[in-house]
């Protein structure tokens, strides 16, 4: 492993605001705060928006300034990339942003029920793998067990199939589609939330290609796919 990465791993450990979780634990008990993040951690009775695959969290961390009054989690498998989500918060006393390490696929065992809003920003397209999506019927059902009554999902991506894919999902399963659009910067305005760029969408938007948002409202169990 590269100096760099050690020496932030290392790092890793001394902010307050990234929680590392080992997926044995996760396994052999849930999370202590799971239901209780708001209050246990964040110390109030906000909202939670939870942006999954964060990489290095600029959306999380422009989420958080944009709403000083709700409460802020990004979640990735790579601590060399949450470390500058987490240094940010740390050296800015960001009070409310939080980091977890930890992989997707465990998050039922991290929260419940107390989610008012998922992120999904660049995920990997899985083209040709539609059951590995994060919008597959698979990962909105796991999303359903932790989001509250009538939680939202947004996804921002470069790739038109993942896009087309989950609103063919949202449309098949009855859900209410809040917002879909093809080409977010060839609308007429943009909302200050919708203009927060990550290190992926800066680099797609530098290779020219079209950025599409979906957000919907995830309030009924999905139909497996056929
Ligand atoms: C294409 S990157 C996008 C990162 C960031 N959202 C952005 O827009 O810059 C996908 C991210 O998802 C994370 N990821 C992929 N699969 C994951 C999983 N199963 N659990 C946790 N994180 C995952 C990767 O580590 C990576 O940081």
């Amino acid at each position: 492993m590269g100096k760099k990465k050690l020496i932030r791993f290392a790092e890793n450990k001394s902010f307050d605001c990234l929680i590392e979780l080992d997926a044995k634990d996760l396994l052999q008990q849930p999370h202590e705060l799971k239901g209780s993040w708001a209050k246990s951690y964040f110390k109030n009775s906000r909202e939670i928006v939870l942006e999954l695959g964060c990489g290095r969290g600029e959306y999380i961390l422009g989420l958080s300034r944009l709403y000083p009054d709700k409460n802020f989690m990004g979640l990735d498998i790579k601590g060399s990339r949450l470390y500058f989500g987490a240094k940010e918060v740390h050296e800015a006393n960001i009070d409310n942003a939080a980091f977890i390490r930890s992989k997707i696929d465990f998050i039922d065992r991290i929260f419940e029920t107390e989610v008012d809003e998922i992120w999904l920003t660049f995920p990997d397209p899985f083209s040709g793998k539609p059951s590995r999506r994060l919008t597959s019927p698979f990962f909105l059902n796991r999303y359903l067990k932790i989001l509250k009554k009538n939680g939202i999902v947004s996804l921002k991506t470069d790739d038109f199939e993942l896009f087309s894919f989950s609103r063919w999902i949202a449309r098949e399963n009855g859900l209410r589609i809040i917002k879909e659009c093809e080409n977010l910067y060839g609308q007429e305005s943009i909302s200050a939330e919708e203009n927060i760029k990550t290190t992926y969408e800066a680099r797609f938007l530098a290779e020219g290609k079209n950025i599409h948002l979906l957000k919907f409202v995830l309030d009924r169990e999905i139909k497996p796919l056929k």
